[in-house]
């Protein structure tokens, strides 16, 4: 027992005073992750991967990674695993770091960082295409049940201002996992591709991921360099005007009716915009609205043009673009035009009359001097009306001839 207690005593110093000197050296124990990689896994989509320290001490404590993407757009964010997909443009290269952190509020300090980077695509300045867009639209599918819209692409673009006369660019497009190169071109007068039309993609109308296109192109006399961008769907979409649309008057009401769009968002995702023009008084008048009818009472007997066009509404994704206005329709009568119309008509008939009832006095006129010629005497007016009547008879038989 006299033995035993001297031995825990050093024992306890032992314990007690490396714990005392380690407190702050612990904090620059974490250790940086290793096998730091960026891999391209896909058109403008990288995976960044890493492995915790092996030589870590002590392994219980929790431990997450800061990552940082430097470059080409900076970012941000912590994570407890150990690799991480990033959507991102890649033709001016890409470069990202990690470090290792506590996870849980430990106060240990962060490790050192540790770098990865992928170099930019090769490629002669002023050769990659500029002023890409891109548009979508929707239209009823006719051939799958099961996937009753579809969505359509169309890019356009210029040719770099340095690209040779023989530069042929490439599109293609990525959604989700799918990739599609373009089949249907447009080209400028030296044979160039400055446009891409996808009739049908891969592209979910209702989707939220990234649209990536990626442009890239060959040439004799020159490297041309990739070009990579980014769409968000509602930014791009053109909505389909609504359907059907029909307006009554009943007495001091206006109705108006219409259905939604050719889309693949249910009722509920619309609101619209009507617009009511009074030809009259040359006036518009424009209300917003999330129902599919609008009623409005009108003190004012004209002819109404009337339009009306759709927007998903931020109930059911980011707010994008108006859709056209629909065809106009109209209803109503145009007072002031309608009696312009009876004057017009009131005057055409006058005219007519007064054409008729001239005609008639010249065709009268001439009869008379025919029926009573002022020469002969009265005594031998039965046999000079004979004359006359054969004279007209033979008259009437050159007229028919003569045609
Ligand atoms: C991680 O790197 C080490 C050497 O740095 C290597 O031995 C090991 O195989 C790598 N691990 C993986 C999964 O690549
Ligand atoms: C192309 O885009 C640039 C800016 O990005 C703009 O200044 C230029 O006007 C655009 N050219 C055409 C023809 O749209
Ligand atoms: C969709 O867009 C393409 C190209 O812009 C156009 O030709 C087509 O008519 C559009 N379809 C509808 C339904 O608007
Ligand atoms: C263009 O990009 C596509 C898709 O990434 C690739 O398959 C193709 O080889 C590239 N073409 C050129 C000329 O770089
Ligand atoms: C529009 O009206 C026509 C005929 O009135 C009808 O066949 C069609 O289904 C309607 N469209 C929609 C989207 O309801």
């Amino acid at each position: 027992c006299d033995i035993m207690a001297p031995a825990l005593f050093i024992l306890l110093w032992a314990a007690v005073i490396p714990r005392a000197d380690l407190l702050p050296d612990k904090k620059s124990l974490l250790l940086p992750p290793t096998n730091f990689t960026v891999q391209v896994i896909g058109l403008a989509q990288v995976l960044l991967r890493w492995e915790p320290n092996p030589d870590q001490e002590p392994k219980n404590v929790e431990l997450g990674y800061h990552v940082r993407i430097n470059g080409p757009q900076e970012e941000d964010y912590e994570t407890r695993n150990t690799e991480s997909k990033r959507v991102t443009v890649l033709h001016q290269g890409f470069s990202a770091s990690v470090q290792t952190i506590p996870w849980n509020g430990h106060s240990l300090l962060a490790s050192d960082w540790v770098s990865a980077e992928l170099k930019a695509p090769p490629g002669s300045p002023g050769t990659s295409v500029v002023n890409l867009t891109c548009t979508t639209n929707t239209t009823l599918n006719n051939y799958d049940p099961l996937r009753p819209f579809q969505v359509s692409l169309y890019c356009t673009w210029l040719v770099g201002k340095d690209a040779p006369e023989d530069t042929h660019y490439s599109l293609y497009y990525r959604y989700g996992s799918s990739t599609e190169e373009c089949q249907e071109y447009r080209k400028d007068t030296l044979k160039r591709n400055i446009a891409c039309w996808f009739p049908r993609t891969f592209i979910s109308s209702r989707g939220s991921d990234w649209l990536a296109v990626h442009a890239n192109g060959s040439s004799k006399r020159a490297t041309i360099k990739p070009f990579d961008q980014l769409f968000a769907l509602h930014a791009i979409d053109r909505i389909n005007p609504p359907v059907n649309v029909t307006a009554e008057i009943e007495g001091t009401c206006l109705s108006i009716q219409w259905e939604k769009p050719i889309s693949a968002f249910p009722v509920h995702c619309f609101e619209y915009e009507v617009k009511i023009y009074n030809t009259r008084k040359n006036y518009f008048q424009t209300e917003k609205m999330t129902t599919n009818t609008f009623i409005s009472i009108i003190d004012d007997i004209s002819k109404y043009s009337i339009q009306v066009r759709a927007a998903v509404s931020s109930v059911c994704r980011q707010m994008g673009f108006w859709s056209e206005w629909s065809q106009p329709i109209y209803v109503g009568h145009d007072d002031q035009k309608l009696s312009t119309e009876w004057f017009l008509i009131v005057l055409m008939a006058t005219i007519c009359f007064l054409v008729l009832i001239f005609t008639l006095i010249c065709k009268t006129g001439h009869l008379w001097t025919r029926l009573f010629p002022p020469v002969p005497a009265p005594k031998n007016s039965i046999k000079d009306i004979f004359v006359i009547v054969k004279n007209k008879a033979g008259e009437k038989q050159w007229a028919v001839c003569g045609r």
